[in-house]
Parts: structure tokens; C-alpha cells; sequence
């Protein structure tokens, strides 16, 4: 394997725990998790992992600006901007909301875009978390992100920024090799641990993440399945985008392994509302997961794995006699967005 430039920043290895109480109450198989919401970095997460590479890259470019996109709470954001501000880059984060709207003429607004359109925003969760990092925030309604990220990079190297572009999610070839290494990582835990997962579980969006572990797992000879519960794609779409960027971080670091999308594990029947949107689904696996674990799960990714996981353990998708392990990606602080509140303590 090609070396590939990496900045060591992360609390690694995160610790892989039983979870005795939820095998207990699910009556399922045993249940293990994989802290990546303890991988540090602004409170942790899988971005971390990703960024140890995309920093490394952007240093090695000499550029002196972070741009990147997200939602309003995107975890991605949140700890690039740390990122930026640990090792000395500015930041600038395109954030979408379908709520950003035209401005009235008789309107003030709490955020300005820019493009005379306005923006009534609460500073909670993530959002509060990047301007504490002082990054710049760049608002845009979600059809709008590329052409509004496009503008941003061109002003930005106008103005002489010396930008470095980090995808949505941090999901490119670069970014997915820190999962490549999560999964050596878990390889080497298990030779101590006699209980081998038969399935990795996990939320997977932009990709990289599961990517990483998809080729990790051939690279490393995890012998089990990786099966990335879909936050926002449907089955096939994801599928696709995962195994066209396993195919190019192969490429990228000298290996000769080639996936097709069928041979990529991915269950879309946990869409609900759509991306962001807490349902029943995700309520309860948070509810689960803090009551009889003390372990928080997030509104967007994990408690929609989460409780995608549960589902299946219900309905007897895993062997009963062989363990699961949760990979939890983080997202803890979208918890104290004020969105979110009243569905998850629901007297408030
Ligand atoms: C907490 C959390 N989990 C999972 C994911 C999905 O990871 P990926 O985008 O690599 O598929 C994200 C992406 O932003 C995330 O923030």
C-alpha cells in the first residue's frame, strides 16, 4: 500500500464495548459498539478520522483555507471548522436550509446570504459550535449548495485565500482512507476479542465512510459483512457512489481491489420523513441507547442506524448466536438543537 500523508490528531483506537443491557432487553445477538464518537476533535466523530488525511492533503498543498459544505447541522462542518482553527487555516462553510427564503422588503434578517435572501436562524447544536471556531458561514437554500459553493471557492482564490475544497462529508477518496485504517484498527482489536462481529452496522451517507470500510475490510481480511444503514440515499444510489469511491482510494494508494455495487451491503428502509427529519424510528433507539446504556445517539445518523439495527434484530435478520457490532459515528451535539428537543424529551 502507497503511504499516503496523515496528520495523527485522533484519540485512537476508540474502544469497542459490549452492550449488555440492549443484547439483554432486544433478546437478540450479542451487541457491541465502536466508539467513534470518542475519536476527539470538538467533541468527536467519524470526520475526524477522514480529516486526518484531507488536513495532511490540504497542508501538503499549502492552501490556507478550509471550504466545505452542509446542512444547518452538519457534523462534517462542525469539525472541519475545528480543524481549521487546530491547525491554523481559515474556514468557510457553505451551510443549507430549506428555510433560508427571499427577503421582503420589510424584513430584517438574523443572517443575510448575501443574494438578498434572508435566513431567521437559532445559533444551537453544530451551527453554535462553528462560530466558535470562527469559521465563516456562507448560508444557501439546499438547491443552490454547488452553485453557492463554486462562487465561494472562486471568490475565495480571487481574493487570494489559497482555498482547499473538502467534499460533502469529507467523502472523497482522500477522506474514506481514514475508515481504510478504522478497519485495520477493529482487525487488530479483535485478535484480543474472541467474539468476531458477523456484521458491521452504521449510518452511511456521502459515502466515505462506508467506502473506507468496505475496502478496509478486503485490504485487512475482516471476514463479516458491512452493512451501512442509508440516513438520505435510496439503496441503488448509494450503492453506486460507495463502490466507485472504494474503487478510486484503491486506486489512489496502489491496490488492485475492485468493487461492483452489488457487492456493497446497504438497507434503505429507514428513510422516514427524509434527511434530518426524527420519527418514532429514531426517538426510540435514542431513548434505548441512553437509558440502559447511558451511550447518546444523534437525531440525523446514528439514531436512525440505531434504530434501523433494532428493527432488524427484531425481526431476526442477524444470527442469534453470532455478534453485531454498531459502528457509532457521532453527531452527539445535533442533540441540543432546539429542533429536535420536544420529540425527544416529549413533556418539554
Ligand atoms: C454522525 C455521522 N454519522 C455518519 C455520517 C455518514 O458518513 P458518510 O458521509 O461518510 O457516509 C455522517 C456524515 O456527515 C455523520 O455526521
Amino acid at each position: 500500500m502507497k503511504d499516503m500523508p496523515r496528520i495523527h490528531f485522533a484519540h485512537l483506537p476508540t474502544p469497542v464495548e459490549f452492550l449488555p443491557n440492549l443484547t439483554e432487553i432486544l433478546k437478540g445477538p450479542r451487541l457491541f459498539i465502536k466508539r467513534d464518537d470518542q475519536t476527539g476533535l470538538a467533541l468527536g466523530g467519524n470526520k475526524t478520522r477522514k480529516l486526518e488525511f484531507l488536513v495532511a492533503d490540504a497542508q501538503e498543498k499549502q492552501a490556507r483555507t478550509l471550504i466545505t459544505a452542509g446542512a444547518i447541522q452538519s457534523n462534517h462542518c462542525r469539525q472541519t471548522a475545528a480543524a481549521a482553527a487546530k491547525f491554523g487555516f481559515d474556514c468557510i462553510l457553505v451551510l443549507t436550509s430549506a428555510e433560508v427564503k427571499t427577503k421582503q422588503s420589510n424584513e430584517t434578517a438574523s443572517q443575510d446570504t448575501g443574494t438578498g435572501q434572508i435566513f431567521a436562524v437559532v445559533p444551537d447544536g453544530n451551527l453554535l459550535l462553528d462560530q466558535l471556531f470562527n469559521a465563516q458561514l456562507v448560508w444557501t437554500k439546499p438547491e443552490d449548495r454547488e452553485k453557492v459553493l463554486q462562487k465561494t471557492w472562486i471568490e475565495a482564490e480571487k481574493e487570494g485565500r489559497v482555498p482547499y475544497l473538502i467534499p460533502y462529508g469529507g467523502s472523497n477518496p482522500i477522506g474514506a482512507m481514514g475508515y481504510v485504517f478504522a478497519m485495520k484498527e477493529l482487525m487488530d482489536q479483535l485478535i484480543e476479542c474472541p467474539e468476531y462481529p458477523d456484521y458491521i452496522v452504521f449510518p452511511s451517507s456521502s459515502g466515505g465512510t462506508q467506502a473506507g470500510l468496505s475496502l478496509g475490510a478486503e485490504m485487512f481480511g475482516y471476514k463479516g459483512r458491512v452493512l451501512g444503514i442509508s440516513v438520505d440515499e435510496r439503496e441503488a444510489v448509494l450503492k453506486e457512489r460507495v463502490a466507485s469511491l472504494a474503487n478510486q482510494c484503491s486506486q489512489l494508494i496502489g491496490e488492485k481491489h475492485v468493487f461492483l455495487p452489488s457487492d456493497i451491503h446497504v438497507n434503505d428502509a429507514y428513510l422516514g420523513g427524509g434527511y434530518g427529519v426524527m420519527g418514532k424510528t429514531e426517538q426510540e433507539a435514542i431513548q434505548l441507547f441512553a437509558r440502559y446504556e447511558g451511550i447518546l445517539l444523534d437525531p440525523v445518523y446514528t439514531g436512525r442506524a440505531a434504530g434501523g439495527l433494532i428493527d432488524l434484530i427484531r425481526k431476526g435478520f442477524f444470527a442469534q448466536d453470532k455478534p453485531v457490532l454498531f459502528w457509532h459515528t457521532g453527531g452527539t451535539p445535533a442533540l441540543f438543537a432546539q429542533r429536535y428537543q420536544s420529540s425527544l424529551i416529549p413533556s418539554m
